[in-house]
């Protein structure tokens, strides 16, 4: 690990809200309430929300006016109907078991208005931050304009923590009291004790599509974990860098050199480096029959992987049992499929079998977290993805960076 990887993402460095007297003051507070939304409009899972919760509570408690800042999706500073807040407002206001105002702007007069008029202990959420193209931009005057309507701000959102947005490091630099929420806090002591020495023997079980990302990750912690497992497309681009017919499977093709050379690496540094040594295929053409498992030198021209196989699956289940530190990023197949779930949640049933600090992060995992019922079995779920995974590789993350030395 880097000498100032543990100053960059200690708590210590940031002011946090203890000791901010926010009696009666307007508090705007920044979430990640990114979820995924289904073709019906149903939201996929609530864990970003619930997650949101103690900070909430806390400032609700010691008599804050609280309102609520979130983006949602990529509507690229356009009203778009169906990624209003309204909604996320209805299902906060149910895991609150309190009210909470939906203000349908989240600048401007009506944004003040309903601001300025709430009383101690109420709250409000207010419209999608990226319906104005001021957001994505960090554009001045859209910062001038969310930090006059309140008076403290907090940012919360660890999972936007890797964006430089108006409404997460445009803010935290403008506003005369800015500091870190608790969910923040509990994001940035995760990493700091997976990246501990203490947390050897460590193992990375790593997934997902963005293998750019990955890659990157992996660069930073071959250093660092003692055995590492790979799913997903960035097996695939892995497995191509041994050669092997991936059929018509998801694999980033302009990565296979630099895979090639970190199969290399890990052998330097002596990693042990897992590809799966079988799969779940299916027809490319159809992929809603069936899968069948198997050997991965024998995956066909037309067929596409949804997942690791049974014996790897099991393979891995057993090296993540026993002592050390497990952080499980990435989902392994497909899970938009049915067919692409397994491996991913049994990796999820041994990690929450097993007593020791384990963390499973990425975005992907949170619907399959809730929906396999692990959340309150698992030592820690991040609420972020690309976030987690720029934490992970010591790349500084612009709303902290802000906020550094400001304790
Ligand atoms: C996430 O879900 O990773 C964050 O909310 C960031 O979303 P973005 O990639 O659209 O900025």
């Amino acid at each position: 690990m880097p000498a100032n990887t543990a100053q960059t993402l200690s708590t210590f460095s940031f002011p946090t809200l203890d000791g901010v007297d926010v009696r009666g003051k307007r508090v705007l507070v920044r979430v990640d309430y990114n979820i995924e939304q289904l073709a019906d409009g149903r939201l996929r899972d609530d864990y970003r929300i619930r997650s949101s919760l103690p900070t909430l509570k806390r400032l609700l408690r010691d008599g804050a006016r609280v309102g609520v800042l979130t983006h949602w999706g990529r509507p690229g500073g356009r009203v778009v109907p169906h990624l209003s807040t309204k909604p996320l407002a209805e299902l906060l206001e149910k895991l609150l078991g309190q009210s909470v105002e939906h203000v349908p702007d989240c600048i401007g007069r009506m944004a003040q208005t309903a601001f300025d008029a709430l009383p101690p202990g109420q709250i409000l959420m207010l419209e999608n931050t990226r319906f104005h193209l001021g957001e994505q931009l960090n554009q001045a005057s859209f910062v001038q304009e969310l930090a006059k309507l309140a008076d403290v701000f907090v940012n919360d959102a660890y999972a936007s923590a890797h964006r430089a947005h108006a409404s997460t490091s445009g803010l935290a630099a403008a506003m005369p009291v800015s500091v870190i929420g608790d969910l923040m806090v509990q994001e940035l002591e995760w990493v700091q004790r997976v990246l501990s020495p203490m947390a050897k023997p460590f193992k990375l079980v790593l997934g997902g599509s963005d293998v750019e990302a990955k890659l990157d990750l992996l660069r930073s912690l071959l250093g660092h974990a003692n055995t590492v497992m790979l799913g997903g497309a960035v097996a695939n681009t892995f497995m191509a860098a041994r050669d092997l017919g991936l059929g018509q499977s998801v694999l980033s093709p302009a990565h296979v050199d630099a895979a090639r050379e970190l199969l290399t690496e890990a052998g330097v540094v002596g990693c042990r480096l897992h590809l799966p040594q079988d799969v779940w295929v299916q027809d490319a053409a159809d992929t809603t029959q069936p899968a069948t498992c198997k050997p991965t030198h024998l995956i066909g021209r037309n067929e596409t992987v949804a997942d690791i196989g049974s014996h790897t699956l099991e393979t891995w289940q057993r090296l993540i049992t026993g002592p050390g530190t497990t952080v499980f990023v990435g989902s392994l197949g497909v899970t938009e499929n049915p067919e692409g779930r397994r491996g991913s949640l049994g990796i999820l049933q041994t990690l929450a079998e097993q007593s020791g600090f384990n963390l499973v992060g990425g975005a992907g995992m949170l619907p399959l977290v809730q929906e396999g019922g692990f959340t309150e079995r698992l030592a820690a779920v991040s609420t972020g993805g690309a976030a987690l995974v720029d934490a992970m590789c010591h790349k500084p993350l612009p709303c902290l960076q802000v906020l550094a030395g400001r304790r």
